[in-house]
């Protein structure tokens, strides 16, 4: 066989997969149906709100309104257009007046302007507010670049539509879809430029292959090049924008590998959510003979845009500590558990206690006044000279990882990020061995997340 061939035998096998799982991922009649009736009873109570606003207008944007949203997982986006000489903070209250008007129930979130999210007839629905601008350059905030996004998709994506539900469940289905803090992977927006650029999803598995963390994909130009700014997906409107500034390198590197798992053997799995099946029999033997812990503490009440780069902060300086202490830290992560309000912090180190004594450095032989005073110090132990310089033992007064951390975190909780740091403050424990098993086996989600961190299959 020729390359030739095979190239299209691999196109045949993919295309068959995409066909089988184009049904499943596009929304039934009846769901669509649904979605139309709120749509109607939307406009109908958004034109009667805005009557008492002179220039004000609505859009529906977002997946909904361009027919790319995966069934199941239905959102309805209605931005609220303002005009340009509006304040700020004229537009927050009266965004989100019109949003609470609107819902038959809703909640407060925060993008960049708080916004109304909520329900319309048991519809998932979001109201938010933006400016509506001449030009795209006289933006205020990331959401004001929402209509020119739609804008410039809405013709493009006509007849890809199913394309983009298929790379959108594909990501899902493997858990990087969305660019929200805590998956960091592909936004909604993103996957329909990158569908628009390969023009079908088969296209784009088959060139991400060999996409590399200096990929720079130029929508509007149509080139793809190498410079090393970061993996960036030039936003066609905004061509300083990197949409993909969310897309963390290590969801980069997990979507290469599917594509690469996908296009040499294509199969349906791929669309599914493999269950993760934690053994605690593995777990049991693993915490045994390694030196794994958790420090556990209240969950702040902050948006999760805010907690996760605070939770990374702290697990990257409690990882510097254990590191300059000698513990020779091997991985850290974090999860935050919903259902009972905590955060964890895991480490995992290669050490679990150090020696009782701690070489300490002292002067070198030359310098009379600081040898003096290093000698003048009673440390239980000789001082020695060894390389020309000066070093002595001291005891040390926390010898194990788990105490050693407990005492760094009591005394630096400050630096540990404003909210995390605060409650820790307030307590934490530290949880390893036999309480970390007791405690992932009351909590399903930590459980499954300790076994990945294990390098459980
Ligand atoms: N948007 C944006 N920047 C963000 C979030 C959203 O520009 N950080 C815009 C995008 O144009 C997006 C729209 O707001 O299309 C709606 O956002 P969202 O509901 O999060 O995504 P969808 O594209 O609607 O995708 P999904 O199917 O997941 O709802
Ligand atoms: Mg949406
Ligand atoms: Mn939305």
């Amino acid at each position: 066989m020729n390359d030739l061939n095979d190239l299209s035998e691999m196109d045949r096998r993919i295309d068959e997969v995409v066909k089988r799982i184009a049904e499943r991922v596009s929304p039934s009649e009846d769901e669509v149906r649904r979605a139309k009736e709120v749509e109607i009873e939307l406009r109908k109570r958004l034109d009667n709100l805005l009557k008492k606003y002179s220039g004000l207008r609505y859009e529906f944007l977002g997946s909904y309104a361009r027919n790319t949203w995966l069934p199941r997982n239905l959102e309805i986006d209605v931005f609220i257009l303002f005009p340009e000489n509006w304040s700020t903070e004229e537009l927050e209250r009266v965004g989100l007046e019109i949003g609470k008007a609107v819902m038959d129930e809703y909640e407060l979130r925060y993008a960049a302007h708080p916004y109304v999210h909520g329900k319309v007839m048991d519809v998932e629905v979001d109201v938010v507010p933006c400016f509506a601008l001449s030009r795209i350059d006289r933006i205020k905030s990331a959401v004001d670049r929402t209509p020119f996004h739609h804008a410039w998709l809405k013709d493009r994506i006509s007849g890809k539509e199913e394309d983009i539900r298929i790379l959108k469940a594909f990501l899902k289905a493997n858990g990087i879809y969305g660019a929200e803090y805590s998956v960091r992977g592909f936004s909604g927006y993103l996957c329909e430029l990158l569908i628009v650029f390969y023009g079908t999803f088969r296209n784009l598995v088959k060139a991400a292959r060999s996409w590399t963390r200096d990929t720079v994909i130029d929508i509007a130009s149509g080139k793809v090049y190498r410079e090393r700014r970061g993996f960036f997906v030039v936003d066609p409107v905004d061509v300083k924008r990197n949409v993909a500034a969310n897309l963390s390198i290590d969801n980069l590197a997990k979507f290469v590998q599917l594509c690469r798992e996908f296009v040499s053997n294509p199969s349906e799995e791929f669309f599914e959510t493999r269950d993760v099946r934690p053994d605690p029999t593995f777990i049991q033997r693993e915490l045994d003979e390694r030196y794994i812990f958790a420090i556990e503490f209240e969950r702040p009440d902050i948006v999760e845009d805010n907690l996760y780069p605070q939770l990374e902060r702290a697990v990257n300086r409690i990882n510097d500590f254990l590191e300059r202490s000698g513990f020779s830290p091997i991985r850290n992560g974090f999860t935050v558990i919903e259902e009972n309000e905590k955060c964890y912090l895991f480490f995992e180190t290669e050490v679990f206690q150090l020696s009782q004594v701690e070489k300490r450095m002292g002067p070198p032989f030359e310098d009379e006044k600081h040898v003096k005073k290093f000698l003048s110090k009673d440390r239980g132990y000789k001082p020695f000279i060894e390389g020309g310089r000066w070093w002595c033992y001291e005891r040390r007064k926390l010898r194990r990882v788990d105490e050693a951390v407990a005492d760094y975190v009591t005394r630096e909780w400050k630096g540990l990020g404003k909210n995390v740091g605060e409650s820790l403050n307030r307590g934490f424990g530290i949880l390893k061995g036999k309480e970390l098993l007791d405690k992932v086996l009351k909590v399903d989600k930590l459980l499954k997340y300790l076994h990945l961190f294990m390098g459980g299959f």
